[in-house]
């Protein structure tokens, strides 16, 4: 699991990407009202904050490893009062065991190295006949553009301390989950990619963003005086489309009731 806290207020502020699929996800989602749903990975909370709205009845189990992330979705999250809880979990090695009818989850499972390990601790977690519903980062996700920052990465002054550049993320590709949510115990399931190319409005939108989601972990191995000037030149190689390749991986599967 990566040691690298997230900067929760500014990803908040500049998540529009992230919410914009998320809900995109949600809306195929049918709900009664009445159920618990586990947002896994909920970070601020945006996403948490729809699903609360769409169980008038129902209940929400927020899971995050973050204590930054925790912390701003505790706060976003407190007029909900007691139909949301928390756990600060490691989704790569739950002992958490929950009776959830869906697990829900957005953005986050590509940042799991071990989806055999995830799904497994993700089916405890849910009744049996119990659904999961999630979009992550698949296979070529950002593939051009980690190229292109790769290329930065391996000239001086960065070199010297970006030996270590790859960010700890895992795009799955749908072949390669499925026969893990069968071995899990979950039963129906589907596994699609979809591309979802993201152009930002302007170079300033683009480099905060890359600095807070996609080039954290190089920037934590910079020492602070290079930290803006390696965003200045990927931004510069970015010009002029400041687009990130995503490639979304949509999994759906129910937990197996035998
Ligand atoms: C890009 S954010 C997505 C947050 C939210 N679902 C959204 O779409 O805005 C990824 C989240 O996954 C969490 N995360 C990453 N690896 C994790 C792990 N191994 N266990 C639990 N949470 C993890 C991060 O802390 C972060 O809050």
């Amino acid at each position: 699991m990566s040691t690298v806290d997230w900067n929760a207020e500014t990803y908040h502020r500049v998540s529009e990407p992230q919410l914009k699929w998320g809900l995109e996800v949600m809306a195929e989602l049918p709900l009664r009202g009445e159920e618990l749903v586990v947002d896994a990975g909920c970070g601020t909370g945006r996403l948490t904050a729809h699903l609360l709205e769409r169980l008038p009845r129902g209940k929400v189990a927020a899971l995050d490893a973050s204590d930054a992330m925790l912390q701003k979705a505790r706060a976003e999250l407190a007029r909900f009062g007691p139909r949301v809880e928390f756990h600060q979990v490691d989704l790569g090695a739950l002992t958490l065991k929950l009776e959830a009818d869906v697990i829900f989850s957005a953005a986050t499972f590509h940042w799991v190295a071990d989806h055999a390990a995830l799904f497994e601790g993700l089916a405890g977690l849910l009744k049996p006949g119990g659904r999961l519903h999630a979009q992550c980062g698949g296979r070529g996700n950002l593939r051009g553009f980690l190229t292109l920052a790769r290329e930065v990465a391996q000239t001086p002054p960065f070199a010297a301390f970006l030996t270590g550049f790859d960010s700890p993320t895992h795009f799955a590709a749908p072949e390669d989950e499925l026969p893990l949510l069968s071995r899990a115990g979950f039963v129906d399931a589907k596994a699609w990619l979809k591309d979802a190319p993201t152009p930002f409005a302007t170079a300033e939108d683009f480099r905060t963003f890359i600095g807070v989601v996609v080039l954290r972990h190089p920037l934590a191995l910079l020492p602070e005086a290079l930290k803006a000037r390696f965003l200045d030149e990927v931004t510069a190689r970015a010009a002029p489309q400041y687009a990130l390749d995503y490639v979304r991986l949509e999994l759906r599967a129910t937990r197996s009731v035998k």
